[in-house]
């Protein structure tokens, strides 16, 4: 059985691929909510709908392939019409958390290759303010040990009360992302400037990128588990 949750990620989904037309290259995010986008996509794409995706993780390249959706890289097509992504959280002016797939480097790679993000989601993502959902920071293996205490201490100097940073794992496993780096998953309770706090991130050599996405969200797609969903600009 479908959960309600599931229901409303893909209303959203199949609203968001009403907005793909002949000829567009889009960018295609990783997560649950993507997979469903993918999926309605490609029932679109065997009705003779003609797109190409770059795809923003090794697992939505994966989708993509065995449903049908045509790929390309951003090599051939560096700017890019629409990107359907995802989200951990997001907030009324359009800031987002985003990571929890792994995919953060790739999808903001994707995200400023392209003229428009749109944002497909169920209400739960939608928060007046970031930072329950932990942030996660890509760093460098080289180093890794360092470039943790600069964050740390950075997000001290913040104010934000850190305790010490570990690397993600699954099932015990480091986890690496699609590029090779570790992850970090810090607990900030709640972000205060984040354009402020990603900029000061990415000064740490080491650090390869982080999960707050500032103002890259153009509308989003909130779907319900009735099958309804609402675009908002
Ligand atoms: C991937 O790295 C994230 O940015 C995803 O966009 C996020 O985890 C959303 O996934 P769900 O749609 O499964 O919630």
């Amino acid at each position: 059985t479908t959960s309600a949750q599931d229901l409303a990620k893909q209303a959203a989904a199949r609203r968001a691929v009403e907005l793909c037309r002949d000829g567009m290259t889009l960018g295609l995010g990783s997560g649950s909510t993507a997979h469903f986008f993918v999926r309605a996509l490609a029932e679109r794409v065997a009705d003779g709908l003609d797109v190409v995706g770059v795809p923003t993780s090794t697992s939505t390249r994966d989708l993509a392939l065995s449903v049908g959706v045509r790929l390309t890289d951003l090599e051939t097509d560096p700017e890019l019409d629409l990107t359907v992504d995802g989200a951990d959280e997001l907030d009324g002016n359009g800031d987002m958390i985003k990571g929890g797939g792994a995919a953060l480097l790739r999808e903001k790679i994707i995200s400023r290759a392209s003229r428009r993000t749109v944002i497909v989601t169920d209400e739960s993502k939608i928060v007046t303010t970031l930072g329950r959902f932990p942030l996660p920071i890509e760093v460098l293996p080289f180093g890794w040990s360092s470039t943790t205490r600069l964050v740390a201490r950075l997000l001290r100097e913040h104010g934000y009360e850190v305790a010490d940073l570990e690397r993600r794992r699954r099932d015990g496993e480091l986890v690496l992302t699609d590029s090779g780096n570790y992850l970090l998953d810090v607990e900030l309770g709640a972000v205060r400037d984040a354009p402020a706090l990603a900029l000061a991130l990415n000064q740490i050599p080491g650090v390869v990128e982080n999960g707050l996405f500032v103002q890259m969200a153009d509308a989003v797609v909130v779907g319900r588990s009735d099958g309804t969903a609402d675009l908002r600009e």
